[in-house]
């Protein structure tokens, strides 16, 4: 089933997100709900809170991003806690499914190591780099309540502030089912 996508806006993407255990209800039916959602979309990763929950979990399928290495990388992150980012920042344009219509370039560090459970709840400890760390980077903000414009410079915000109030409006021109922030 295809969920509508939260948009930027909305107080359930600044939340930080909670574990789960097991037992949370229909989690599988949720998984694939989300893997659906972000296929629908054509985005490589999704959070959680952009299907208005305040769990931490994300999945990613990094396929579309078209690199050699990349091809079946598909993941479900439970649970997961960066425990360590190294190496130099680079910049790499960034886009999001709650924040349609805007790409922008942010620097992170190159290199991540990450604990977490798959689903089936079995613990993982890796390490990623590169694009592939730039994903879930930006997916594990999201359950930190954290957006890639957060790391804008204060100008770039004040430049983008009009566009990101149309999205809060449903004013931005979407293919894909959205969920607008109450009023
Ligand atoms: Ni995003």
């Amino acid at each position: 089933m295809i969920l509508p996508i939260t948009q930027y806006g909305d107080p359930v993407l600044r939340k930080v997100c909670t574990p789960i255990t097991p037992e949370y209800p229909e989690l599988k039916k949720l998984i694939d709900d989300m893997f659906e959602t972000m296929y629908n979309a054509s985005g490589v990763g999704l959070a959680a809170p952009q299907v208005g929950l305040t769990i931490r979990m994300f999945v990613v399928d990094a396929e579309p991003m078209d690199e050699e290495n990349l091809k079946g990388f598909k993941k479900v992150f439970i649970n997961a806690q960066i425990i360590e980012e190294k190496g130099n920042k680079w910049a790499y344009n960034e886009g999001c499914l709650s924040i349609p219509g805007i790409r922008e370039d942010v620097n992170r560090k190159e290199e991540i190591t990450i604990e977490y459970v798959d689903e089936n709840f079995e613990p993982h400890k890796e390490v990623y780099n590169g694009k592939l760390a730039r994903v879930i980077q930006h997916e594990y903000d999201h359950i930190e309540g954290k957006l890639f414009v957060d790391y804008l410079s204060g100008l770039k915000r004040e430049m983008l502030k009009g566009r990101l109030s149309d999205i809060t409006k449903g004013r931005a021109d979407v293919d894909y089912k959205i969920r607008l922030p109450r009023r």
